[in-house]
């Protein structure tokens, strides 16, 4: 808008200046009159250039009603003898007419152009967006079938295992309380107790595989369910000699979540984390927000993944431990996913690794 009132006022000033000098300049310097006479066009091509056909030839028009009464009353006007500068009024008028069309062909033409190379962009955008998306759903129902098979079997097993677990601790308590501490009969049964308490986590975590609860999304302070962490593995990590940090800001950071869950996710994490940190090595947990939510950072400085185990640590049953499930990521990844969450994972072997979680604004929200 204003570039074409500096365009017109432009326009006007050079036909204004040419006039200026036709009128001035006196008779018997026509020579001069003959250059000036040619100067008009340039305001003619501009204005057929800028503003197309309309433009051209309101400018030519223009310059002809400003030319005429020069030709009429300083040379006479006699059409015998100024029949060139007739003719060159005539020329203004096509020539602003014709480049004027001819401009604003040009610039239909690549207005049109650019919007079919605009359109072209937005389809490969969608399409490339479709397929990213189709990628990861079929990367999902392939894990998900895996887990479901895993998971309806791991059902079974649990239920039948769980039971005599209970009689098998049930009687190894009984025995433990006929022997005497320091007797290695003690001992043995403590380990036998033990045992079992590990194997019932073991089953526990399975269970919780194959039942696919589905989530129950409320009101959660992502900043209180990480708090409440913190003091459930503080002791933990105290005696591990690992300095465990939470950085959460004054952002309650409130979701639509299942705080259990969540929790259950964190801390599956958080334990990697410390298992994998030696003495004297830092946990550092940082709680941050962008437009589009809320991150979750949990860097240590501990052992740090091989790249060939990278890509494995999610799969179900993949540990390293020896007293390891290897379900504990699998599980977490389930519960972020039915978040729709994110969940990425960067690791240097010797250097350590840091898992990041993005979980989404709640929609309809704060996202403004
Ligand atoms: N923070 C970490 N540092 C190093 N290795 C890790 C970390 N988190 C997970 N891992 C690797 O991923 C594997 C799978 O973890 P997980 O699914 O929790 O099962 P588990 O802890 O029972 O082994 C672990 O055995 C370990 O090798
Ligand atoms: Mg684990």
């Amino acid at each position: 808008m204003k570039q074409s009132f500096i365009r017109i006022g432009l326009l006007g000033l050079s036909i204004l200046g040419i006039s200026l000098l036709h009128y001035l300049t006196p008779l018997h310097l026509h020579y001069l009159h003959d250059i000036f006479q040619r100067f008009y066009y340039l305001p003619i091509i501009l204005a057929a250039l800028w503003f197309g056909f309309r433009g051209g030839l309101t400018c030519s028009l223009l310059v002809s009603i400003v030319y005429a009464p020069h030709i009429l009353f300083q040379w006479g006007g006699q059409l015998t003898v100024e029949m060139e500068k007739y003719l060159e009024i005539v020329m203004y008028n096509i020539v602003g007419s014709v480049t004027g069309l001819l401009a604003q062909r040009e610039r239909e033409r690549s207005l049109e152009l650019q919007r079919t190379a605009e359109g072209l962009e937005e389809s490969c955008n969608k399409l490339q967006a479709q397929s990213e998306r189709i990628i990861a759903i079929e990367e999902q129902l392939r894990r998900s079938e895996k887990l479901s098979t895993l998971g309806e079997m791991a059902a079974v097993l649990a239920h039948e295992i769980r039971n005599p677990l209970g009689s098998i601790r049930g009687t190894a308590e009984i025995l433990r309380d006929d022997y005497r501490p320091g007797d290695p009969k003690h001992e043995f049964i403590e380990i036998q107790i033990k045992e079992t308490e590990r194997l019932n986590h073991v089953v526990e975590d399975f269970l919780r595989m194959a039942r696919q609860q589905p989530v129950e999304l409320r009101d959660c302070s992502l900043r209180e369910e990480l708090e409440t962490i913190m003091t459930l593995v503080s002791r933990d990590a105290h005696e591990r000699g690992v300095a465990l940090s939470l950085e959460a800001g004054t952002d309650p950071a409130m979701i639509r979540g299942d705080g259990e869950k969540l929790r259950q996710a964190f801390l599956n994490i958080i334990l990697n984390a410390l298992q994998a940190t030696p003495t004297s090595g830092s946990v550092e947990i940082v709680l941050d927000r962008d437009e589009t939510g809320f991150g979750i950072h949990f860097r240590d400085n501990g052992s740090g993944i091989a790249a060939d185990n990278l890509q494995r640590i999610f799969e179900p049953f993949y540990t390293t431990k020896t007293d390891g499930t290897g379900l504990g990521l699998a599980v977490t990844r389930k519960i972020i996913e039915a978040h729709d969450g994110k969940m990425d994972i960067e690791s240097k072997p010797g250097q350590g690794t840091t898992v990041s979680i993005h979980l989404p604004l709640p929609t309809g929200g704060t996202e403004s």
